[in-house]
């Protein structure tokens, strides 16, 4: 039997800007009223371009900010931040990684402790355990022992986003939300890291939200896609039916847009999986 790990229903987000002492205030509609479900294991993608509110909707996923009318539903228990249910052990079960893990990461601290501080934060590990958590979540994103002790400006982009990927792994989520991942990294180096997203996936039965606005990043990924246009999800279905039978005018328009080295370049990296 599936588990939904995930469910949002008619989710909206609105924001107030300006509004000063001579002028009125307008509200933007962020997320529009946005439904879906995420099964355990499976990859939902959203894509769709700029400003379209995909981050929005992964901050009520991750709990971040409050929807402003809909529910969210994780694990089968609904969630209320006002009502209190916003529990360590709920935080924990969800986490995200951003296009730019840089900024998040402290320069002044080697790996292994930014490894080690999510466990020191919310367990009660000691040192020793902190240290041999940290050491075999660096071996399983691909990192070596000889990283561990090295500072965040040492790294490449794509080692960045992996230490930041074991960041997210520390507590053992069941829910990772990645929000535009690879977006920053060369198409060989992004290759690579989808396809340590998808070895752990496996391996941790994880299930992702994971948000693009790269077609072809979003067919090699997905299970299931969600398109946004305008706050609004204009198209939700399986990958193959959304990808062979788009139903919405704007859908159509975002496939044309897409140059054939997309999709030639998504074909090799899926013949390198395959080898
Ligand atoms: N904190 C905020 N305050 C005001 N407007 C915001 C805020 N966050 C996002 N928005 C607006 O909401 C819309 C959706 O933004 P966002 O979710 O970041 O889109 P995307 O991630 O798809 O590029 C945009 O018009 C953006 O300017
Ligand atoms: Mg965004």
């Amino acid at each position: 039997m599936s588990e939904v790990i995930v469910e949002g229903r008619n989710l909206k987000r609105d924001y107030n800007i300006g509004g000063g002492l001579f002028s009125a205030g307008r509200t933007i509609h962020a997320v529009k009223g946005v439904s879906f479900q995420v099964e355990k294991g499976r990859t939902l993608a959203i894509v769709g371009e700029s400003g379209c509110g995909k981050s929005t909707l992964a901050r009520m996923i991750t709990m971040i900010e409050a929807p402003t009318a809909g529910e969210l539903i994780i694990d089968g228990q609904p969630i209320d931040i006002a009502r209190g249910d916003l529990t360590p052990a709920l935080r924990r079960k969800v986490q995200i990684v951003f296009q730019n893990p840089y900024g998040s990461l402290n320069p002044r601290q080697k790996i292994g402790d930014v490894l080690g501080e999510p466990l020191l934060i919310n367990t009660g590990a000691g040192a020793g355990e902190r240290r041999d958590r940290a050491m075999e979540m660096l071996l399983k994103v691909g990192l070596g022992p000889e990283h561990f002790n090295r500072y965040p400006h040492m790294f490449s982009g794509g080692q960045r986003q992996r230490i930041a990927i074991a960041r997210a792994l520390m507590l053992n989520p069941r829910l990772l939300v990645l929000d535009e991942p690879v977006s920053a990294l060369d198409l060989s180096v992004q290759a690579q890291v989808l396809n340590l997203l998808a070895d752990l996936q496996d391996e941790f039965d994880l299930t992702y939200v994971f948000i693009s606005h790269d077609l072809s990043v979003v067919r090699y990924i997905a299970d299931d896609v969600m398109v946004m246009y305008f706050g609004e999800a204009v198209e939700y279905g399986s990958r193959d039916a959304v990808f062979s039978d788009p139903q919405h005018a704007y859908t159509r328009t975002l496939f044309a847009a897409t140059p054939r080295a997309d999709v030639a370049s998504i074909k090799a990296r899926l013949a390198r999986r395959a080898a």
